[in-house]
């Protein structure tokens, strides 16, 4: 019986090894086997609602060809709410030592364990046997940062959940890593040890993890506080309407929540008012950061103007404060318009092939703000042919005609759309067009006709008015 029982062990046995031997000859597609993490360092910060990543990561070539490409690996959930990925190498040595940005593109793998995503990092040269790279990895996520519990009153501070591996998921093996998380402050309520795990301060600390094989993944949870006000933008729309007269009309549509942990019981505007610091994680005003020389700026809601506004514009920039007509405690949304107008000088160009282009800034003015759907409509003069945009990151694009008084043909209008916008998306992008200089005589002539119609109506009325008497 004992000896049956050895038996079926052994065969058991046998057969995991052929499993697994057979898992590892099906995953050498991935060229997991070939590329080895030397040493890999993560830095979390989940000091405001939004959640940045620094990853470095030592990457060694194990096999036998030269690499030209290192694959990142995200779970589900995070791939969802990634809303940045940046990639670099430092070249030179020591103190010339200077950092080139690398091409980062979503990639399939076969077999993806547990709907694992993948992005792929393009080396600048392949990566030959023996040679080690070291890659600066930058992500960020939104919506990452879960309350709980999902209703505070005025007064309580507000908790929240991260979830994560303590361990780096990669398709490769990681000889040696940490990952440390930076929270807002010493106030953690709990968090899942993975040890070595260690809390000082404002810091946790998991690993050093030595030799962890590839896609090793240890779920952990940090319950922590973050009082910081939540600002999402569930709808902008921005309105950039160019006039060859001398000017840019800008004018946005917000749509604005707190995404934070839903406000319970009634507020009071008492307590709020006579000890701001109780309602820590509300927020009352909100910060616009315009170009310099903005004029003619209004910022108003539902109701009407709202006079509570304050502009501070020097020559490189302009800040306009905003307070809302009540304070947005989570769950509350605000909705309102802001308009400015900008010289056109500032911002339009002519390239050296003839076109006209608009150099302008991408993503939402407000500070810290995460645009969970951002359209941007350009509305080019009329009589403007052949658009053709220019922005540093994919984003979804189309023509669209609109009309306004006076137009005869009607505005060609640049639709650009993004979802899951973050601050880091503020770069300028370009809508180049071509534009006959005759079409900015189009309205004044129109006018001009139209005063002498009725001019020659009110001539021909009166003629008739007049023959009639006699
Ligand atoms: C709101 O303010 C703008 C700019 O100051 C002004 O042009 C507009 O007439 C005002 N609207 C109302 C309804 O007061
Ligand atoms: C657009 O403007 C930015 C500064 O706001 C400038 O750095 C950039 O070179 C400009 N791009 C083009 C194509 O003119």
């Amino acid at each position: 019986m004992e000896a049956m029982l050895r038996a079926g062990g052994a065969v058991a046995l046998v057969f995991s090894v052929f499993v697994h031997l057979s898992l590892l000859s099906r995953s050498s597609p991935l060229s997991s086997q070939d590329l080895r993490i030397v040493d890999a360092e993560r830095r979390i910060d989940l000091t405001s609602h939004i959640v940045n990543v620094f990853l470095t990561l030592k990457v060694e070539n194990t096999g036998t060809s030269p690499a030209s490409e290192i694959l990142l690996a995200f779970p589900p959930t995070q791939a969802d709410n990634l809303a940045l990925l940046k990639a670099a190498t430092s070249v030179g040595k020591r103190k010339k030592k200077s950092y080139e940005s690398l091409s980062v593109n979503p990639t399939e793998q076969p077999e993806a364990p547990n709907g694992t995503k993948y992005f792929s990092i393009s080396l600048l040269k392949p990566l030959s046997t023996g040679e080690t790279v070291t890659l600066e990895v930058f992500y960020i996520l939104t919506h990452s940062l879960e309350p709980f519990p999902v209703e505070i009153s005025q007064s309580e501070a507000q908790l929240v959940y991260y979830r994560d591996s303590a361990i780096i998921l990669s398709p490769y093996h990681i000889k040696q890593q940490k990952t440390y998380i930076k929270l807002p402050s010493s106030r953690v309520e709990s968090f899942t040890r993975v040890e070595p795990t260690s809390h000082a301060n404002a810091e946790l600390k998991y690993g050093p993890y030595e030799d962890r094989p590839s896609y090793s993944f240890s779920p952990i949870i940090v319950h922590f506080q973050n009082n910081n006000p939540f600002a999402v933008v569930e709808e902008l729309v921005r309105e950039v309407e160019i006039s060859h007269w001398g000017s840019l009309q800008i004018t946005e549509h917000y749509r604005l929540v707190h995404a934070g942990a839903r406000h319970k019981g009634v507020f009071s505007r008492l307590d709020y008012q006579s000890r701001p610091s109780f309602s820590a994680s509300s927020f009352r005003h909100l910060l616009a950061r315009l170009p310099p020389r903005v004029h003619s700026v209004y910022y108003r809601d539902e109701i009407g103007n709202i006079s509570t506004s304050h502009l501070r514009a020097d020559f490189q920039k302009s800040e306009l404060e905003i307070e809302p007509r009540y304070p947005l405690f989570g769950g509350w949304k605000a909705t309102f318009v802001i308009g400015y107008g900008l010289p056109l000088q500032d911002f339009l160009f002519e390239s050296p092939d003839g076109r006209r282009y608009l150099n302008f800034s991408f993503g939402c003015p407000l500070t810290g703000t995460v645009v969970d759907k951002l359209t941007i409509k350009v509305v080019l003069p009329e009589g403007s042919k052949e658009p053709h945009s220019v922005v540093p990151f994919p984003v979804e694009q189309r023509v669209e005609t609109s009309y306004s008084y006076l137009d005869v043909v009607g505005r060609t209008v640049v639709v650009l759309e993004k979802e899951n916008v973050v601050p880091e998306h503020n770069s300028p992008f370009q809508v180049y067009y071509t534009f006959n200089p005759i079409f900015m005589l189009a309205e004044p002539l129109m006018l001009a006709s139209v005063f002498f119609l009725f001019f020659m109506a009110c001539v021909a009325y009166l003629h008739v008015d007049l023959s009639l008497r006699k």
